[in-house]
């Protein structure tokens, strides 16, 4: 690994991601060793003009807490705490980002041994809007100058723009100033840690690769449930809506490693080209095959408009033409508001041909990846129902990551992929051309909803939904199976 002085920088450090994400993050890799107290200086950069003290007590509150208090912890934090160092200013002022220059020399001149290299990370949890203007401010006077080597890297998050045309704009305008090597996107549903399992899963299991395609899958469904609203959030999420927070982002990215091909090699160049193959197959989507919702209550919120008709809740069905997918629909559905919290992927193989058992009425061969809460895997099968009848039951394989892994933590998200881009490692972030082609799907149908040309339905809060939306299911031959 990389030595030499490491310094992190977190604009927008008294928001909601930073307290909540951000810092964590960096404190859980801190913990566990992978941030070298000699080489690591953490940075929080906001216009909000408070002391390196108040940072580090508002900070303190997220990690730790009533659950895992403990005079170690607590220990541990105030070590981590001691790390951290606060800089204001505006997100377009030049005398700001000199100041936060100016420490980040001071404390590289400091740590850094003759021959250290000098690495700056500047993570932007801030809305899309400052990111070309703190960009700039950035590549004029934050860059690392040092002739020993090192890097400057930004991390981004979403939503990058609102449409295919802002998205490529504001790639322009960070392109300009940095390489695409400098720049992580994060998703951070890509950090999952069984999103991440599914290339393994897929490339690895002899048993998957000949049932993997359009021969023997019938439908793939991609799920995401909330069970709260936009609570605190009304504001920005009617900007949006599910389809910008969730499908576009998070769910596409999950389809893609469902339905790529299997990459040359591990290199993320190899597997990102594949992502991207997969983004430009799919078909444009058909307002038939498209649910929109809306949960009731959701415009008593003061900063939703009376009149919003942004969805909540949305399923929405692609098709990817290739010769693996042809015929197979990709079901995505995303809802706030509903009746469980749970994040899935379904895939359902066909009926067997000439069934002896009569046992379609059983359900059929299900492949469910639970992503949260519990990571697990089980697959549904029917089997002989244990006893003297011959009789048939549905069961299922069951790889349950609690039972399975007992005591082995699985990192958060965000743990990892903040660690991956002091790495250098850009698979699990998302290219620009990815963005683009993702963009490009969604666009149209954005715009309709937008135009108010695609209608929401309401939905009560506490259910699964419009019912619309399990007719859509069925009619793309979704079958509802028994067990779990
Ligand atoms: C975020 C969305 O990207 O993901 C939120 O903006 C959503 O609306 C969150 O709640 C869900 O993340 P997770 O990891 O809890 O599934």
């Amino acid at each position: 690994p990389e030595t030499g002085c490491l310094s992190i920088v977190v604009l927008g450090a008294s928001g909601d991601l930073a307290k909540k994400k951000t810092f964590p993050a960096l404190f859980n890799l801190f913990r566990q060793g992978f941030l070298n107290p000699d080489e690591v200086h953490i940075f929080g950069y906001a216009r909000t003009k408070i002391s390196d003290e108040d940072l580090r007590s508002r900070i303190r509150g997220f990690l730790i807490d009533d659950k895992n208090a403990s005079s170690e912890r607590s220990e541990t934090v105030t070590k981590f705490l001691q790390l951290v160092k606060y800089v204001s200013g505006s997100y377009d002022s030049e005398e700001g980002f000199q100041l936060l220059d100016k420490e980040i020399s001071e404390h590289e001149i400091l740590r850094n041994s003759a021959e250290g290299s000098s690495r700056r990370l500047f993570y932007l949890a801030l809305p899309p809007s400052v990111y070309p203007s703190v960009c700039r401010m950035i590549s004029h006077y934050c860059m690392n100058k040092s002739d020993l080597g090192g890097w400057t890297r930004i991390v981004v998050e979403k939503p990058f723009g609102k449409d295919l045309e802002s998205a490529e704009q504001l790639s322009t305008q960070i392109g300009e100033l940095f390489d695409e090597p400098q720049i992580y996107r994060i998703d951070h549903y890509l950090g999952k840690e069984l999103v991440q399992n599914l290339l393994v899963l897929r490339f690895a299991n002899r048993l998957f690769l000949p049932l993997w395609n359009r021969d023997h899958i019938d439908n793939v469904q991609i799920v995401f449930r909330e069970d709260f609203g936009t609570e605190g959030r009304g504001g920005y999420f009617d900007e949006y809506g599910i389809i910008r927070d969730i499908i576009q982002n998070h769910l596409l990215q999950v389809l893609c490693l469902v339905a790529m091909e299997k990459p040359i090699s591990l290199k993320p160049e190899h597997i990102r080209d594949e992502k991207v193959k997969v983004l430009q197959s799919v078909l444009p989507i058909k307002d038939e095959e498209v649910v929109l919702g809306q949960y009731e209550g959701y415009r008593d919120d003061p900063t939703v408009p009376h009149h919003s008709n942004t969805p909540t809740f949305a399923t929405v069905i692609l098709r990817i033409h290739n010769e693996r997918w042809e015929g197979v629909p990709f079901i995505l559905k995303a809802g706030k508001a509903l009746n469980s919290r749970k994040a899935e992927i379904r895939v359902q193989f066909k009926d067997v041909p000439g069934d002896i058992f009569k046992c379609k009425k059983q359900g059929r061969n299900e492949f469910v990846i639970r992503l949260q809460p519990s990571e697990a895997m089980y697959m549904k099968l029917t089997v002989k129902q244990p006893g003297l009848e011959m009789s048939t039951v549905q069961s299922e394989l069951d790889l349950s990551y609690g039972q399975r892994y007992q005591g082995v933590a699985i990192p958060e998200a965000y743990e990892r992929l903040i660690l991956d881009t002091i790495r250098g490692d850009q698979q699990h972030f998302v290219r620009r051309d990815e963005l683009k082609a993702a963009w490009e799907i969604f666009t149209p149908l954005l715009h309709a909803i937008d135009d108010g040309g695609m209608k929401t339905l309401p939905y009560k809060p506490g259910s699964r939904g419009p019912a619309e939306a399990d007719e859509l299911l069925a009619k793309a031959g979704y079958v509802q199976t028994h067990g779990y």
